[in-house]
Formats: structure tokens, sequence, C-alpha cells
């Protein structure tokens, strides 16, 4: 038995709390005390500053803008429970080994973007208007509610974002549940172990800085976009650099659904770029190095080791293509982003930041690869909608209003495929039999 010992010249322990009381085995007696002592972080946010507390939250609820009431209250979420709601402190994983497990095994996905008439003309027949934004990525479809939508409009426009990345609906009236089941039919619906969801609706993810920055993070003009040159130094803040959906996972995320109710009169825009078109940027000798490489890919989320549960913490790892496919378009995408692909395996750690560094940049410098979508505010209770295919994009939010006016917003993320490279498959500009350089 080991019990905390008193040192004048060192800080005084509270003895009631650090105790170790038995054999027990340390992995045990820590996850213990980090479960029953809620002065300790259990969420693990990337910002420790973030303090955020088990369930509903009263306060939270008190801060909700009034058009995000609305919209929540008229799609049937009881906010007297208190909001957002964060998972049980019994649920939260404190190992990596925990987090691993939450879904370390095979679930069968249907990519609804097969099933789709190519033509999409029940989507877009039945649209007033359908607006590439640019060239390459990101259409706007004018005159539909998502609610309303057919499983027929729904496979089209599964394939419309498989094609154009990202597709946004304004003017949408649309419940959480609503949201949440356009996502299950897309996939198998994400449910987060310790970020805040809509109350009573797990899997509805609450973007919502305002309410963070309330808790402690540390979110500024000076501060947003360092993760952008250096994000090993300086952790991802508010999803202000540049990443794609939960690639740590065994079946990363594939269709992701961001609905905004509250928008800034400026600013609050979010940008996507294209992973075909990033695939297309490199030489024919570079993709082919590339082809068939894999990368250990990173959670956002931290978590100890419980074979050395003082020694830091760990994230979640898992290896992936680098190059993959797409199940419905066939076609190839670069799949990186800067946050959270660690190293290409296979080549030197020297190699793989050059390597890496310069595969981010081919996302991020590329202007003629990226979309920047401004939300614009709508009537209270509505709100807009983006779908965007995080197998084929890297996206970011530009917190450029710095929290002077509210957003608000609920996330769907429906996981998709274990991530795969064919290597019969083509580039989108080969499959289009657009040009492309041949560097002699
Ligand atoms: C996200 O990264 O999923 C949200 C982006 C945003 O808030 O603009």
């Amino acid at each position: 038995m080991t019990t905390a010992t008193k040192s004048s010249s060192k800080p005084k322990i509270e003895s009631k709390k650090l105790i170790v009381v038995d054999d027990t085995p340390i992995d045990q007696q820590i996850e213990h005390l980090i479960r029953t002592h809620k002065e300790l972080n259990i969420t693990r946010h990337r910002d420790a500053n973030l303090k955020l507390k088990q369930g509903a939250d009263h306060d939270g609820a008190k801060l909700l803008p009034e058009a995000s009431r609305k919209r929540l209250e008229d799609g049937g979420i009881d906010l007297s429970k208190g909001y957002p709601e964060v998972p049980d402190r019994n649920d939260i994983p404190v190992f990596v080994d925990q987090a691993y497990a939450i879904r370390d095994y095979d679930v069968s996905f249907d990519d609804r973007a097969k099933h789709a008439d190519p033509e999409k003309k029940a989507l877009f027949g039945a649209a007033k208007e359908v607006i590439n934004l640019t060239d390459k990525v990101g259409t706007e479809i004018v005159g539909l509610q998502l609610e309303n939508l057919t499983d027929q409009q729904k496979d089209e426009l599964a394939l419309l974002v498989a094609e154009r990345v990202v597709v946004f609906f304004r003017d949408q009236k649309l419940s959480p549940q609503a949201q949440w089941d356009l996502g299950d039919y897309f996939g198998n619906v994400e449910k987060h172990p310790q970020v805040p969801h809509v109350t009573g609706l797990p899997g509805a993810t609450v973007i919502w800085n305002d309410y963070k920055i309330q808790k402690g993070l540390d979110l500024n003009y000076s501060n947003i976009n360092m993760s952008n040159w250096d994000s090993v130094r300086h952790l991802p803040l508010g999803n202000n650099a540049w990443h794609s959906d939960l690639v740590h996972e065994r079946q990363p995320a594939g269709y992701t659904h961001l609905h905004l109710d509250t928008i800034p009169e400026t600013g609050g825009d979010t940008m996507w770029a294209s992973g075909y078109a990033a695939y297309d940027k490199l030489s024919d000798n570079f993709k082919k190095f590339l082809d068939g490489k894999e990368a250990v890919y990173i959670s956002a989320h931290s978590y100890l080791d419980r074979k050395d549960p003082l020694g830091g913490t760990k994230r979640v790892e898992r290896i992936h293509p680098i190059i993959r496919t797409h199940p419905a378009t066939g076609w190839k995408s670069l799949f990186v982003n800067r946050g959270m692909t660690k190293r290409i395996v296979g080549v030197s750690p020297i190699e793989s930041d050059l390597i890496l560094n310069f595969l981010f940049d081919i996302y991020e410098k590329n202007a003629d690869i990226q979309v920047r979508f401004k939300w614009r505010n709508t009537k209270p209770g509505y709100g807009t909608s983006a779908i965007w295919d995080n197998r084929i994009s890297t996206h970011r939010n530009v917190w450029d209003h710095e929290g002077k006016s509210p957003r608000h917003g609920t996330r769907v993320t429906s996981l998709a495929e274990k991530p795969y490279f064919d290597p019969e498959s083509k580039s989108q500009r080969e499959a289009l039999g657009l040009p492309l350089k041949k560097w002699e």
C-alpha cells in the first residue's frame, strides 16, 4: 500500500483526494479517481482550459441564441433539462484502449450514392436552382427542404456530394432529429464519446464556440490560425485548422451535415477544399510514389495510457491509405489533413514531415480547389445546411467575427467504409478527360 506523504518543501497534497488506499492496480485507481472527482478533467479536450461537466447544462441553455432556441424547441428538444449535454462521466474513455474499443469492429456500410441515378433527375428536377459555387467544389441547391426529400432524392444528393465535395441548402426548417435521421440514412451516425451534443440526442454534436469560450476555451484573434502553421505545437482551436472529421476511426467519416441556426451578420464562414483536385495537383511521378502508401491518422482527443498512466497522454492511431478511392465515383483522393495525419508509413520521420507538409499545403494554398461559404442568416427557427464528404476533402471554420455576434449549429457525421486504395481507379481529371501537364 502506498500513501501520499507530507513534506514541508512540497505542496500539500489533499490526502482525502489522492491517497492510494489498497492493492488495486494503479490504472484502476487512477480511473476511479478521475471518474469520481468532478474537478479532474475527463473530457480531455485538446485545450486543457476548456472545462466541460457531464450531463445537460442549465447555464448553457440560458446562453442559447433566440433563433437556435426556437429551432430546438420547435424540434421537440426539452431545453428545461439543460443544453448542451456532455456524455455521462462513466461513459467517457479515460484510457486509450477504452477509446480504441468504442468502434473496433467492422460495420456494414452501403454508400447511398452508389444507388443514385447519375443524372440526378429527381433531385435536380425538383430544385428551383442548382448553382455551382466554384468550378471544382461546392454546389447550392435552391427550393428544396431536406426534411422532405424522397429516398431517391437523398441517394442523388449523396452522389452529388461525392462529386462536388460539399452541397448547401439555405432556409431550411430542420429539426435535430430530422438531421440525425438523414445522417442515419447516409451511414452509421457517430456518437462522440465526449463532445457536447443536443440534449437527449447523442450523435447530434453541438457546434458552438461561444459556449466553449464561456467554458474556458482560449480562442482569440491572435491564436486561431496558429495550428495551420504547426499543429503539433499549437493544437487546433475551434475548428479553425484545416481538417477532416474522425480520421482515426477504423471506418472514418463519410458524409457530415452541419446545420447552422444562428449565423453572424458578417463572417463565420466555412471553407472546404477538394481531395480529388488536390491529388490532381501532383505530378504523375509523385502520384505514383504516393499510390498505395499508408499513413498513421490520430484522434483529436487524447487519453491516458493504462500501461504508463502518469506518462502523459496518447491519441488513438489508425493506419489508412494516403490515397483513397471513393466507392461511388471511383476517383482517387488525397487523404491527408494537417491536424490529424501523423506520419507516412515506410519513410523516415524527416521525409514524412517534409512530404506531409507539402501535401497539406496542396490543400491549403490552392485557392482554385477551395470554396468559402457565406452562411447568411435566415428567419428564426430556420437555418442553413452544408453536407460534405470527409473522404474527399478538408475543411475549416473562419472565426473572423471573434464572437461579436453568436454562431450556433448542430452537426451529424455518418461513418463510412474502411478506406481503401484501388490501383485500377482513376483521378478525377483523368476520368473526366481533363488536361494534366506532363512534367518532363
Ligand atoms: C466543423 O469543422 O465540423 C465545423 C466547421 C464550422 O463550424 O464552420
